[in-house]
């Protein structure tokens, strides 16, 4: 990969740096050629270079304007790929029920490393949806149990749709998916068209608890309510499961953390400002590692089959900047999007 000024004059023979920017619609990165194993290596090494001090990335900038919605700033840059910008992305809950409309929106801007300039106006949201769920498998690569056959959805949206199709990849044994969402038609649906891609059986579980009851790896992306109002039950919580969080704790007790043997977060830093906006109203647990450390090989992943393991990720902009810096090449490559003067 191109760096620093090489690739900043790459750019400049697609892109007048300074006169134009490349604006790219969420339907336009959608067709961008981009394989899932990319994607999962790209995510994997912003966690990496993130645990390694080698990004710069403050704790997301939030605002609150109405309750249980939220907007995030969320700026990073990561020298290893020449790469800065922002993403500002809001999350509406209610946006279904109020609007017929999904919860989460998000743009993106995109700068040159090293003069600053904009370069491309972007959508926000094929990144999020893409990048997520690979945090929560980059996790479970190391806090799964190898052998895992069960990998139960809780959320059948954008985020656990995208769960739910790339799961094999990294569990290779899975062969039985469950999937809940409160709205049902969502877990039909999801079913409906994800099936014929996955190998492994996807069942609608009939509750909660029975999800839990029969995941050994279970993930969440539901919504992150001011106040949690968790909804799996300590008692259905055994030893050797591992729980992803996408949504904060909202679905778990906070028993069920406190007691976990190994809990990690994304980000100390980003979850403790959450803290302090009060979205962990029992404080945080003990934090055993950020999950870059673990895929960075500085901390032990799942040491024995007993451990109750909960990886909490909030998700970060470094994520965002590191499949941005892709995204954007691949779009100057296939002269994707539409060039507008500064
Ligand atoms: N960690 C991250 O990096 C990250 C990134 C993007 C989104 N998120 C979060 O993930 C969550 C899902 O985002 P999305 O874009 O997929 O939203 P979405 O609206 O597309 O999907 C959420 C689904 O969860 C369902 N749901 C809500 N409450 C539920 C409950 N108690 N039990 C079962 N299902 C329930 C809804 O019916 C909906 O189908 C949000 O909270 C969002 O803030 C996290």
């Amino acid at each position: 990969m191109l760096n620093g000024k090489e690739y900043r004059d790459w750019i400049n023979t697609k892109l007048r740096i300074g006169e134009e920017l490349l604006y790219l619609s969420e339907a336009e990165c959608r067709a961008l050629p981009l394989s899932d194993q990319e994607i999962f290596n790209l995510t994997e090494r912003a966690l990496v270079l993130y645990s390694q001090n080698k990004t710069d990335m403050p704790a997301k900038i939030a605002l609150h304007p109405i309750r249980d919605t939220f907007y995030h700033a969320m700026p990073a840059s990561i020298e290893e790929v020449s790469s800065a910008g922002i993403k500002w992305g809001s999350c509406y809950p209610e946006n279904r029920q109020q609007f017929g409309i999904r919860q989460a929106n998000a743009l993106i801007i995109y700068n040159d490393y090293l003069s600053g300039v904009p370069l491309a106006v972007m959508d926000g949201l094929y990144i999020t949806e893409i990048r997520t769920p690979c945090v929560s498998f980059a996790s479970a690569k190391y806090m799964a149990k190898p052998h895992t056959k069960t990998f139960g959805m809780i959320g059948c949206g954008i985020q656990g749709r995208e769960h739910v199709r790339i799961a094999h990849h990294t569990l290779t044994q899975l062969e039985m998916i469950y999937v809940y969402d409160t709205y049902e038609e969502a877990a039909d649906a999801l079913i409906k068209d994800l099936q014929p891609y996955t190998p492994c059986k996807i069942i609608k579980a009939r509750s909660i608890e029975e999800l839990v009851k029969c995941s050994e790896v279970i993930a969440t992306a539901t919504i992150i309510p001011e106040t949690p109002n968790p909804q799996i039950k300590d008692a259905w919580v055994t030893k050797g499961q591992t729980l992803l969080l996408s949504d904060c704790h909202s679905l778990v007790e906070d028993k069920t953390v406190k007691r976990a043997d190994k809990y990690t977060l994304d980000s100390v830093a980003q979850h403790e400002l959450l803290a302090g906006y009060d979205y962990y109203p029992h404080g945080l647990p003990k934090v055993y590692a950020q999950i870059g450390e673990v895929c960075g090989g500085q901390k032990a992943g799942r040491e024995s089959d007993d451990e109750l393991i909960i990886c909490n990720n909030v998700g970060m902009a470094v994520e965002d900047m590191m499949l941005l810096r892709v995204l954007f090449d691949r779009a100057l490559e296939t002269n994707a999007g539409r060039k507008l003067p500064l």
